[in-house]
């Protein structure tokens, strides 16, 4: 059997005991096991580094997007002369922003940490509303048909509620760009997005939740498909290439998957499966 035991002076030692067989008593071993542990940690601590390394990049990614609309807001309050209503739902607006930003601020540093991302449990029905809500005035714009089946059956993932609803944000900004792109080409009818919710028992035998998205847009050729999850692999002229970067690494965070499935003229189906969270 194997014990640990913290020294006073701080050094940490691994007794294992050995019975004799038929001789009376047993034999006491004791390892000092210090270095190996401090080396074990650090080594966790390196490969969290690398991931850190690869979410910075992510980071500076999702970031933008608040910080542009805060500075929008902003010139909206200096220039335009706003009633005090107005001026209060922008100051709203700008509050919001922030509050986003601090959110995702924390997310990464708990991760830095060592931590998980995020300790909510997250209904995916829930995530899904949350979703629908948040993107109903983009679809709008973009004159697409917007379906979504949720089949989650109350079931709950673990981990970061901000950090999940701005993977599938990802994924239908890309979707919606992808239709848009193909419409430009040749009219070939209208766009349709479905979101779809399942669950499905992952092959190691634990159940996971599956959000999958399917575009009705011009699919992705194979050689671009080996590419697409890589950070800065963009085939658009605006495209910064971390969107499916970012998506990955949270995924990854929340013990999950991506896949994709897409051929060109077909349309692109993206999934990420995340493991069911079950009370302790
Ligand atoms: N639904 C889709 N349909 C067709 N192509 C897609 C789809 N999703 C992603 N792609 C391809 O994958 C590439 C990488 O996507 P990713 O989201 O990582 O970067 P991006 O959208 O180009 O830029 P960013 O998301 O940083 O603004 C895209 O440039 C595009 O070629
Ligand atoms: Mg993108």
């Amino acid at each position: 059997s194997h014990d640990a035991l913290r020294l006073r002076d701080g050094r940490l030692v691994d007794i294992s005991t050995c019975p004799l067989g038929r001789m009376p008593g047993q034999v006491l071993l004791f390892r000092d096991v210090t270095a190996s542990c401090a080396m074990q940690a650090l080594l966790s601590r390196h490969q969290r580094l690398v991931t850190m390394g690869e979410m910075v990049a992510s980071l500076a990614h999702q970031i933008r997007t608040p910080i542009a609309s805060s500075l929008l807001y902003l010139s909206h309050l200096r220039s335009a002369r706003m009633d005090e209503a107005a001026r209060g739902r922008c100051l709203e607006k700008i509050r919001s922003c922030l509050a986003h930003l601090e959110g995702m601020v924390g997310d990464m540093l708990q991760f830095a940490r060592g931590g998980q991302m995020g300790d909510e449990i997250i209904a995916v029905s829930a995530l899904v509303n949350d979703l629908e809500l948040l993107l109903r005035p983009q679809l709008g714009a973009h004159d697409c048909e917007f379906v979504i089946r949720d089949d989650s059956g109350g079931k709950c993932v673990y981990g970061s509620r901000d950090a999940l609803l701005s993977v599938m944000q990802n994924l239908v900004v890309n979707a919606l760009q992808a239709i848009a792109e193909a419409r430009g080409k040749e009219a070939d009818g209208p766009g349709r997005l479905e979101l779809r919710a399942a669950t499905r028992d992952g092959k190691t035998g634990r159940e996971t939740v599956c959000l999958v998205l399917r575009d009705n847009g011009p699919g992705i050729p194979p050689e671009i498909q080996a590419h697409v999850f890589e950070p800065f692999y963009t085939t658009k002229s605006q495209g910064t290439g971390l969107g499916l970067a970012v998506v990955k690494a949270i995924v990854a965070a929340h013990n999950g998957a991506v896949w994709l499935d897409s051929k060109p003229g077909g349309g692109t189906t993206i999934g990420i499966e995340l493991p069911v969270h079950h009370e302790a």
